[in-house]
């Protein structure tokens, strides 16, 4: 570490998106529906304190398979990435980029997930993008599966609750590692996984259906996320043998939970909700199954249908490092009828009184970044990766020609504030990989499918229809994080 309070050498700088978001060309080179595919605009209102609209009916997908292009369906079309994005890595090499966070769309490699082989063109382009990033120095970060998976293994197979797509993941999984060894060295398997339990659509892969009488709702997000624990090892062992200098991570969107008095009952209620988002990591990087998730189980009646090795799998077959998402921190209370409630893009929370939030209702906590690298350092002594963290907020495009510019002040404060709380981590002694921002460009929003709704360095020029030029325009965030990067963060 730097003994003057700098970032430590090879500290990787960079930003992150998810195909689904940026990517675009929804059906070019031969790539098959996916999930994110079929999530319809709606607008509603200020979209301030919404929980989340990725879930999409039955009714609403059979009507999206119906539909062609891309009009009404903003991830069909996202920030065009997969038609511009030779200028937008020349952009991330200015940026002084030394990583990108981005994931592969299951569903261009196997369009329907089922595939006797996979698709060549979809291959293709990621290994050019691979080889390009590299060419510029900039190491790509990839996650297996971000927010999506071939709609076919949702609608044909009733997605991740039926085991038979943890087959179809390996396969995936040992098609990426194969063609990409030595242009990837590190692996994320599934994004945010506890979100399969918040939002069984976009993790779980799980269409709203009504549960059986007397089935806990919850069954199926249970059952489907043990699938994904399961296909996560399966990937890590074939990373160790097909790809044997290739670091695996997990990823998980850490929601630290403060108590909202010091009465112990509310101390045990956060400790609780902190174990219970804690798990998943305790499953991948411990290897088992907390005491607290069983009891869980126990008392809710949930049953997880396990076959015999899995458990012995998952213990074999922990990552190397934890990669976590941090926007916010939440309050738990036992009474939380007490308190008012803010936003979050999956979940609603109880309103901290010493917090701001966003426009969208998120807590602004950056002191909570320091918290959460020291937590999770403490308990699980493996190297982090801050793969997620940045401010969505509407952007106002001034200027024109060549002077076009966004002055966002606001995100250049939310990123130094977060930025001065990961120094303090790194100084405290936590062991951590490297930073990338949300967005890099402006992407669509997961939760609302809003363009502006932006969390980019980079400004797109594309409005929540999908009209615009698509110019790429460097915010004044993009001079500041670059001059940042440029100083291994001696600038903050
Ligand atoms: C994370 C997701 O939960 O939050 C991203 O991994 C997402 O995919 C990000 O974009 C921000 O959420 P939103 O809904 O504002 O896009």
């Amino acid at each position: 570490h730097g003994a003057s309070g700098t970032f430590p050498e090879g500290f990787l700088w960079g930003t992150a998106f998810a195909a689904n978001q940026v990517e675009g060309g929804f059906d070019q080179g031969g790539k098959g529906l996916s999930q994110a595919d079929v999530i319809p605009f709606r607008k509603t209102g200020d979209y301030v304190d919404i929980t989340s609209l990725m879930k999409a009916t039955d009714a609403q997908i059979a009507e999206a398979i119906a539909t062609p292009g891309a009009a009404g369906y903003p991830k069909r079309s996202a920030s065009d990435f997969y038609n511009r994005w030779e200028g937008d890595v020349e952009l991330f090499a200015e940026l002084g980029m030394k990583a990108l966070r981005m994931s592969i769309a299951w569903s261009r490699i196997f369009p329907n997930g089922d595939d006797a082989a996979p698709n060549e063109e979809g291959l293709l382009f990621y290994e050019r993008l691979f080889t390009r990033l590299r060419e510029r120095g900039i190491e790509p970060v990839v996650t297996m599966s971000h927010y999506e998976m071939p709609l076919h293994l949702v609608t044909e197979y009733g997605g991740w609750s039926n085991r038979a797509v943890v087959g179809f993941f390996e396969t995936y999984a040992k098609t990426i590692l194969t063609r990409y060894r030595g242009l990837v060295r590190y692996w994320l398997t599934f994004n945010e996984i506890n979100t399969t339990l918040i939002e069984p659509y976009t993790g779980g892969g799980i269409i709203e259906r009504e549960p059986q009488d007397g089935v806990d709702p919850r069954q199926a997000g249970y059952q489907a996320l043990h699938h994904q624990f399961v296909a996560s090892a399966l990937a890590t062992k074939a990373a160790r043998e097909i790809a044997p200098d290739a670091q695996v991570g997990c990823m998980l969107a850490r929601m630290a939970h403060y108590p909202a008095t010091s009465a112990p009952a509310d101390i045990v209620r956060a400790q609780w909700d902190n174990n219970m988002n804690l798990f998943h990591t305790d499953v991948q990087v411990r290897g088992r199954y907390s005491g607290t998730v069983r009891r869980f189980w126990r008392d809710t009646g949930i049953h997880v249908a396990m076959e015999p090795g899995d458990e012995a799998l998952l213990a074999a077959n922990t990552v190397d490092f934890i990669s976590f998402s941090y926007y916010m921190s939440l309050v738990s209370s036992v009474s939380p009828e007490l308190y008012g409630a803010t936003g979050g893009n999956l979940f609603s929370t109880i309103k901290n009184p010493h917090l701001q939030t966003t426009e969208w209702g998120w807590h602004l906590d950056p002191e909570g970044l320091r918290y959460v690298l020291n937590d999770l350092w403490d308990r699980y002594q493996v190297p982090l990766f801050i793969v997620e963290n940045g401010l969505g907020a509407t952007d106002v495009l001034e200027g024109t020609g060549a002077d076009r510019a966004v002055h966002d002040e606001y995100r250049i404060d939310y990123f130094r504030q977060h930025l001065q709380q990961v120094r303090e981590a790194i100084e405290d002694g936590v062991d951590l990989l490297g930073y990338t921002s949300w967005g890099g460009l402006d992407i669509v929003s997961a939760s609302t499918s809003q363009m502006t709704k932006r969390y980019g360095v980079i400004y797109v020029d594309l409005d929540d229809e999908g009209a615009g030029s698509g110019d790429r325009i460097r915010k004044d965030s993009f001079h500041w994080y670059r001059e940042l990067i440029a100083s291994n963060g001696a600038t903050l």
